[in-house]
């Protein structure tokens, strides 16, 4: 099964505001996003976190990477493995990454059945992955694991031109698991979570984010979902 980061949302979304800062959410679903259209970056007065600099193709190089805000410890999620924790408070808006890893430009050549792959896309079509497979050639943002439910999950990932950076959706307080929704393929391919599940704490109220709010919201609203959770 192959079941990469960044898959899953085939919907329609228009118009999700995002609180003023920037302009308005405008996806168009995950197989449409161009992004001559819109981009996710972060802006000059927005808060980013950067990764420690670390020489490339070096033992452990993930981990070295990280920034003294977070750490690399055991998952709070069963069966998680190790995950990344906030060491301070990290407060709601704030730009991590981004997702490095070795780009490649050919699906079969992506490793491990894309456990650690990212979709870039230019004009809706897959531009390049992003493989983090190897803990040698990427950075610590691979360990950030996937939220079993909505409440849980603090950050989302946006892509800015060819980058993929996550994005604090709430604050995330010290001591903290940092976690994301990678689609909801992933989630139910990983964990065998379906969305109905991943949604079942949601009442339109916790926080802006893209996907799963999206998503949520349409199975709340008992709208039909359009396409079925890709295996
Ligand atoms: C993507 O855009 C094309 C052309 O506008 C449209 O035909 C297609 O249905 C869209 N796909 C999704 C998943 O929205
Ligand atoms: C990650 O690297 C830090 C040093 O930067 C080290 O203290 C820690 O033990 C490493 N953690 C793991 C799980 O390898
Ligand atoms: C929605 O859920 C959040 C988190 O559980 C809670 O803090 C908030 O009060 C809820 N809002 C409503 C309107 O129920």
């Amino acid at each position: 099964m192959m079941m990469l980061k960044g898959w899953g949302l085939c919907l329609l979304l228009i118009g999700v505001t995002s609180g003023g800062k920037r302009p308005p959410y405008k996806y168009i679903g995950d197989d449409n996003f161009t992004m001559e259209d819109e981009k996710y970056c972060p802006e000059a007065i927005d808060s980013v976190i950067f990764d420690r600099e670390v020489e490339w193709d070096i033992e452990d190089r993930a981990n070295k990477t990280c920034p003294p805000e977070f750490m690399l410890t055991k998952s709070s999620i069963p069966g998680g493995g190790q995950g990344i924790f906030a060491t301070v408070n990290i407060p709601a808006g704030v730009w991590l990454g981004p997702y490095d890893g070795e780009r490649v430009y050919q699906y079969r050549k992506v490793r491990l059945d894309a456990e650690y792959a990212f979709k870039v896309k230019v004009n809706s079509h897959v531009y390049m992955y992003i493989d983090a497979w190897n803990p040698r050639t990427s950075n610590w943002i691979r360990y950030i694991n996937a939220a079993l439910d909505m409440v849980q999950q603090n950050v989302e990932f946006l892509q800015c031109y060819d980058k993929i950076y996550y994005h604090t959706i709430k604050p995330i307080p010290a001591g903290t698991e940092v976690l994301v929704f990678y689609g909801h393929g992933y989630v139910f391919a990983n964990h065998k979570i379906d969305m109905y599940s991943y949604c079942k704490w949601y009442n339109g109220t916790f926080y802006q984010s893209i996907d799963s709010n999206f998503i949520c919201d349409r199975i709340k609203t008992k709208r039909q979902l359009t396409c079925d959770i890709p295996l």
